[in-house]
This record gives C-alpha cells, sequence and structure tokens, in this order.
C-alpha cells in the first residue's frame, strides 16, 4: 500500500493530537474524523481538511478506510474497534484497552480473527531514553532483570477539574489505569507478566458516595520467580513526572524524565556508569508512536509493541490491583495472564 487511509474517531483532547500526528506522517492520510458531538468533528475535520460523520458507519466520502485510530473515552473503546477489526482495519487503540476484562477479551478475539494489525497507544515507550533502555534490556546490558520501581504523574487531571477524569463508569477507576497504565507497560516489558498483585491507595475520594476513586495509587506486581516491581501513580505529581528503575543480575537501568531532565543511566555493579541524554530531542514521542504504527501498517511489518495483547495482560494486571485495593490483601492473577514457569 502507497499510503494508509486513516479515519480518527473521537475529536477530543486525543483524537485532536493524533489527527495531527497523522497529518504530520510520511505513511498516511487522514481521511476523515468521527464524533457524536457533531462541531467536535466538524471543527477537526475542517482544521486537517478531511471528511466528518457522527460516526463511523455515517463517514460517507472518506473512500476504503486501512486503518482506524480509537481516541474515545475507554468504555466506547470495543464498541469501535471490534466491528472494524471485523471489517478488515488496522487498530491503534488508546490505553486501556477497555475498562472490562470480559470486554477486553472480546476485542483481543476479534484481533486473532482478522489477522489485523493492533497497537496500544503508549507514548511512555517512544520517550528516547524508555526506548534506549529496552534496547539495551534486550541486549542483555543488565542480565537477567530481577526488580524495577516505576512512578508517573499527571497533575492535570486535578488541575482541569475535568469531570471526565472522575467518571469511574467511563474510566474504569482512577489514576492506576489512567497514566499508571503506562508504568504497568514497562515493569512487563522489562519484566514479563506478574503472578500476583497487590494495590493500595492512599487518597481515594468518592464521586457518587460509592465508588472510591483512586487519585495516588501505590501498588506491587510480583512473579513467582522472585521478580518484584512496586510502583506509584499519581495525580499530584505533576505531568511529565516518570522515573522508572530496572535491576538485573548484571547492572541496572535508570530512566529520568523528571523536573525537565531525559537522561538514562547504565550502572554496572563494579561502580561504572555509562550515562545519555535525550533533552534536546525534544516532546517526539507522540509522533514517534503514530509513524511506526502507520509504517507498519503500511509495510504488514509489526517490530514493536505494545500489541492487543500487551493491553489484556496489562489490563489485566491493573484489575488485579484494583482487587487487592478492595480486599486489602493480595490478589492473584486470573491463571492465563500468569508468567510462565521458568
Ligand atoms: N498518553 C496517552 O496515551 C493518553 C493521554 C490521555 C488520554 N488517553 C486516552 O485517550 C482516550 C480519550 O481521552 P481524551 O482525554 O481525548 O477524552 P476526551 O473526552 O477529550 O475525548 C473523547 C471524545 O470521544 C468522543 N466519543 C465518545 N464516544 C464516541 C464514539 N462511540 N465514537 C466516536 N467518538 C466518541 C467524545 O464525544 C469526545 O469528543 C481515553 O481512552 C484515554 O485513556 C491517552
Amino acid at each position: 500500500m502507497d499510503r494508509v487511509r486513516v479515519v480518527v474517531v473521537g475529536a477530543g483532547r486525543m483524537g485532536a493530537r493524533r489527527a495531527g500526528s497523522v497529518a504530520s506522517s510520511k505513511s498516511a492520510t487522514l481521511v476523515g474524523v468521527v464524533d457524536p458531538v457533531t462541531e467536535r468533528a466538524n471543527d477537526l475535520a475542517k482544521k486537517q481538511g478531511c471528511a466528518s460523520a457522527g460516526s463511523l458507519e455515517d463517514l460517507t466520502g472518506a473512500g476504503d478506510i486501512d486503518a482506524v485510530i480509537i481516541s474515545t473515552p475507554n468504555d466506547e473503546h470495543g464498541k469501535v474497534a471490534i466491528p472494524s477489526l471485523n471489517k478488515g482495519r488496522s487498530v491503534f487503540c488508546e490505553k486501556p484497552l477497555s475498562n472490562t476484562l470480559e470486554e477486553a477479551d472480546g476485542i483481543h478475539a476479534a484481533w486473532k480473527a482478522s489477522g489485523q494489525l493492533f497497537r496500544m497507544g503508549s507514548n511512555a515507550r517512544e520517550f528516547g531514553n524508555v526506548r534506549k533502555a529496552l534496547q539495551l534490556a534486550r541486549e542483555g546490558a543488565i542480565g537477567s532483570p530481577a526488580y524495577g520501581r516505576g512512578w508517573i504523574g499527571f497533575e492535570k487531571a486535578i488541575a482541569r477539574n475535568d469531570a471526565s477524569y472522575y467518571d469511574t463508569k467511563k474510566i474504569g477507576g482512577g489514576v492506576l489505569v489512567d497514566v499508571g497504565h503506562h508504568i504497568v507497560d514497562l515493569g512487563r516489558a522489562f519484566l514479563g507478566d506478574f503472578d500476583d498483585a497487590f494495590g493500595y491507595s492512599p487518597t481515594p475520594i468518592s464521586t457518587d458516595g460509592r465508588v472510591p476513586l483512586d487519585t495516588c495509587f501505590i501498588g506491587t506486581l510480583r512473579r513467582r520467580d522472585g521478580r518484584w516491581f512496586s510502583l506509584q501513580a499519581s495525580w499530584q505529581d505533576y505531568s511529565g513526572y516518570l522515573f522508572l528503575e530496572i535491576a538485573g543480575d548484571k547492572g541496572s537501568l535508570v530512566v529520568d524524565s523528571r523536573h525537565n531532565v531525559a537522561t538514562l543511566d547504565l550502572n554496572s555493579p563494579g561502580g561504572g556508569r555509562t550515562s545519555w541524554d535525550f533533552y534536546a530531542e525534544g516532546p517526539v514521542s507522540f509522533q514517534r508512536e503514530m509513524d511506526t504504527f502507520l509504517e507498519a501498517v503500511r509495510t504488514g511489518k509489526d517490530e514493536r509493541g505494545p500489541s492487543c495483547e500487551d493491553g489484556l495482560r496489562t489490563l489485566a494486571a491493573i484489575r488485579s490491583m484494583y482487587a487487592s485495593w478492595s480486599s486489602g490483601s493480595w490478589a492473584s492473577l486470573p491463571p492465563r495472564f500468569r508468567s510462565l514457569p521458568s
């Protein structure tokens, strides 16, 4: 295929960002924008010079569609993903895959049956320091990964006082399933699948008098082979805050994107250290993840994640951390998501 023909579904904050990235890509053409709030769809379509409609079914004048970008609220992901996959379209889906494991299973089954490319939105994997750390870990720079810890923050959810962040029915949780998703995804990318989860929120708020919503979440994921990952996700820590440390038997990797830095250190047990600074590359992660997705659709070759499978497994870890918070004790992941015996 010469150029991938793309429709963005959901013309809110992320939809506008994704539409801009598609328009700047060398591999694709943005052919349409869809949103039930028609002024939103029309405004974005006018800005980008493409067709618009209230739903994918009503989108006429866009011609054939190769790929769909799903930037709707979480509880709408499946409603768009499943019919799109059934029609043979590739999908880029914002995290999380869905609010529930049941719906996520349905998306996963449709993906498997379709043979199409499916990428989870996860721009944190495309930070220069995270990308390099993943590459070094894959090359064995720290030996066998043993444990890690990660923090992520996004204070804008509270600063905006935006009710959509507090709508547990739409989001399926609070900060853990929001920005916390990135850090759980990275924990899995470095350490593999987990078996047990512990989670706790020290600052829950109640939005409907019933469901506690986590504005800060602290959790631990462990594997039966001893690997361990602890994390904190917070709507109090400032936006862009990301810190990650992964240690293995031959060294450790420290990713630091706090306080306007973007560094990576590779530490060796004898005290040696190699450092990289990615600050000069600027905020390129969203464009980079879209470019790599669109090029993968264009060429039919996908060498990167996270895939639909990763999205399902990350969601399983997150749901188990929430289950642990509810019960006050460790929660085991459902057997099909646990680590393979080593
Ligand atoms: N870095 C990231 O990866 C990142 C950051 C923020 C948000 N997100 C994800 O992006 C998604 C959207 O978040 P947002 O902040 O842009 O929300 P938003 O509320 O700003 O926009 C969502 C839009 O989707 C539209 N919509 C609802 N149902 C729809 C449907 N069935 N078809 C088409 N459009 C529909 C709404 O009218 C709205 O315009 C969420 O899944 C969120 O988790 C990802």
